[in-house]
């Protein structure tokens, strides 16, 4: 065996074997492209927030507080959870994978309603831990019993779930954790600001629920990549033990402190964003799309039984980048997130006329 392939050989079979995770396209700065693929907000992050960035030179020499402390401290004020409730992630992903870690052995089960995070399965192939895909009900609510059948060691519910949009009550989501006590519940909030309502009580009722959020959407801070986890002291210090020391950087945690300081301005871009997706929302049936009533800052549009890649392709070429799965099940529906009134009007002006080209391309067709 040629060297290069004998050091490859001494990677974990379960990583070489897996495939990485792929992650939504993210365009060169610069390029002119209307992004609706990755769940952005469409707005700045507050103001007092780019004062933080500005002072951020002057923080940089030392190394951070190993547990985020002014960040945590801002989360237990504006959340009103106690301090050892909390702990802060690069982003909710990391979280995720401290998750994962913390709590699968190879074999050990992890449950999750599908389609959802892709990321959910990347991580359980590092740790290779068994899936067990339970499929969402017809009409995208909760299969409880499913879940509560599958006595998964760990098991994920996203609410609202992505790509569909859709959300779990948490009076649903309270039954669950009951049902599957003493194992783990995550409910992952990423999008919980642009929905009715969320699931924090829960992570301080139950013993054995975590909810998790991200000031990437919300507050327009996915560059700075900022999660917080929220659960039970007991569960924050077995999590604590499996991070890395100084996970996020201290220009994080000072950012991360403003934007939840000025929680007003966030609340603010969310009222716009979910105005703008009511409208999205009705536009898109219009044009004969299925659309799954959307809780999230973007939407699942849904041609049942037609591959929308090329419809995605040619969207492609006109400089809208929207986001396609090529998975089973998935492959007759895109995932739009929602941009300005004006993005989003271009949107609807490309799909219309492209819906179009097509449909008269294929009565030529037919008249032939
Ligand atoms: C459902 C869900 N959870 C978590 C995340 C991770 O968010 P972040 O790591 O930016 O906080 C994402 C990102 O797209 C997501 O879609």
């Amino acid at each position: 065996m040629p060297s290069r392939e004998r050091t490859v050989a001494t990677f974990r079979a379960a990583i070489r074997r897996m495939s990485p995770y792929v992650p939504g396209e993210q365009p060169r700065a610069g390029t002119r492209l209307i992004k609706l693929n990755t769940n952005e907000n469409p707005y700045p992050p507050s103001p007092r927030t780019r004062r933080a960035l500005a002072d951020g030179a002057d923080l940089l020499r030392l190394y951070p507080a190993p547990h985020a402390d002014d960040l945590v401290a801002e989360a237990a004020r504006l959340y009103r959870v106690p301090r050892e409730m909390i702990i802060a992630g690069n982003g909710s992903d990391e979280l995720l994978a401290m998750i994962f870690r913390a709590v699968l052995d190879p074999g050990d089960r992890v449950a999750y309603p599908t389609p959802t995070y892709s990321l959910y399965d990347t991580l359980a192939e590092i740790e290779e831990a068994r899936v067990v895909r339970v499929p969402w009900c017809e009409d995208f609510s909760l299969p409880l019993d499913k879940l509560a059948r599958a006595r998964a060691r760990l098991t994920i519910v996203c609410s609202p779930n992505s790509p569909s949009g859709t959300w779990t009550p948490s009076p649903r989501l309270a039954a669950l954790a009951s049902r599957i006590a003493p194992r783990l519940l995550v409910i992952d909030e990423a999008y919980v600001d642009f929905a009715a309502g969320h699931a924090l009580d829960l992570a301080r009722r139950h013993h054995n629920v975590i909810v998790l959020r991200s000031l990437s959407k919300s507050f327009s801070l996915a560059g700075m990549r900022l999660g917080l986890g929220f659960a039970q002291p007991e569960i924050i210090e077995q999590l604590i033990k499996v991070k890395d020391s100084y996970n996020l950087s201290r220009i994080a945690i000072a950012v991360g402190a403003q934007a939840l300081r000025d929680a007003a301005w966030m609340r603010r871009n969310v009222e716009r964003v979910v105005a703008t997706r009511a409208r999205t929302e009705a536009n898109l049936r219009k044009l004969g799309f299925e659309v799954p009533p959307s809780q999230a800052n973007f939407v699942m549009a849904r041609m049942p039984g037609r591959d929308l890649a090329p419809l995605v392709g040619d969207l492609r070429k006109r400089g809208i980048l929207v986001r396609y799965f090529a998975t089973p099940g998935l492959r007759d529906a895109m995932r739009i997130s929602i941009g300005t009134p004006t993005e989003m009007s271009a949107l609807i002006d490309a799909l219309r006329s492209l819906m179009a080209s097509r449909d008269s391309k294929r009565e030529l067709k037919r008249r032939r």
